[in-house]
């Protein structure tokens, strides 16, 4: 199974601050950092670290190369990145001492993703393929229904979850959101928000994130497995679901059961969210399995 990753790439400009800033507010920090991330990137990494035979899509500015490079010592194929004039994604991301993250993102080339880009591209890829896309490039429901038309199967992290409303989430094989989002894209139901997006999204298999209590995989008429979360200290959970999701399909890709998947998936994020910086966190799949004692 080869899978493309279309999705987005920034350069995170990260700093450590006392508490997040406040509105008028103008507050020192205690330091920074610039170092790769976008969760596109990120989870192409976390497929890779984790097994897998990952290629990129997506689009780069002229301030990518660090990106790229960053792919490729990953080990993610990037023939289907562009390289675009102007500036490429950012972030500026402020770190509290709890280890919580508030994000501004500059979408910069990865919304400048077209139609042509995204025909090219999965005209590529075929039946037994899997694409992963997450919601920060443009083009999203061309390449959704481009993938679907050519019978590969789709895993989504609708996130930023602004906009997800207008895609065709229907189509996907996998859906990966937190307790808010699963919130959100079920219709703001009372009650339990794992039974009504699997009610919602009846043909896909729904991972939801619990943060601190760990990770639940359910499906209409399927029966829930839960994953307690992996203790650790958290210095930075930046990229950690982004971590969890590439490891969790990684593992589903190279034949493994969901139970194993998901202890997988928990023990990356655990490794991911001790350490700063959202793809410099990302372990390798030896460290995992030696945490796990395998
Ligand atoms: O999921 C974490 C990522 O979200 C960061 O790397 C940042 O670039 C934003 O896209």
């Amino acid at each position: 199974m080869k899978v493309l990753s279309f999705g987005s790439l920034n350069l995170d400009y990260i700093y450590k601050m006392p508490y997040f800033i406040r509105p008028g507010e103008t507050l020192a920090c205690l330091s920074r950092e610039v170092a790769c991330g976008g969760k596109g990137l990120n989870q192409s990494i976390a497929l890779s670290r984790g097994g897998a035979e990952v290629y990129h899509a997506g689009c780069i500015g002229e301030d990518g190369a660090p990106l790229r490079a960053m792919l490729q010592q990953a080990g993610v194929n990037t023939d289907y990145l562009r390289e675009l004039p102007g500036p490429g994604g950012h972030t500026v991301i402020q770190i509290n001492p709890e280890g919580e993250n508030c994000i501004i993102l500059y979408p910069g080339t990865n919304a400048r993703v077209d139609a042509a880009q995204a025909e090219e591209t999965l005209s590529r890829f075929g039946e037994g393929d899997l694409l992963v896309l997450q919601n920060e490039i443009s083009c999203l429901a061309d390449i959704m229904r481009l993938a679907k038309a050519r019978s590969m199967k789709i895993a989504m992290n609708p996130s930023p979850i602004a906009g997800t409303e207008k895609l065709p989430l229907e189509l996907c094989d996998w859906l990966f959101v937190n307790e808010e989002e699963a919130r959100i894209l079920s219709g703001n139901p009372q009650g339990d928000a794992v039974e009504a997006i699997t009610r919602r999204f009846p043909n896909a298999r729904i991972i939801v994130t619990l943060g601190g209590k760990g990770a639940v995989a359910a499906g209409a008429g399927q029966p829930r497995l839960a994953q307690p979360a992996i203790p650790t200290t958290a210095v930075d959970t930046t990229g950690a679901g982004d971590t969890f999701e590439g490891f969790f399909l990684s593992r589903i890709a190279a034949g493994c059961a969901e139970e194993d998947a998901l202890l997988y998936a928990a023990q990356a994020a655990s490794i991911a969210v001790s350490r700063m910086g959202a793809a410099p966190s990302i372990p390798k799949l030896s460290e995992v399995e030696a945490a796990l004692g395998k």
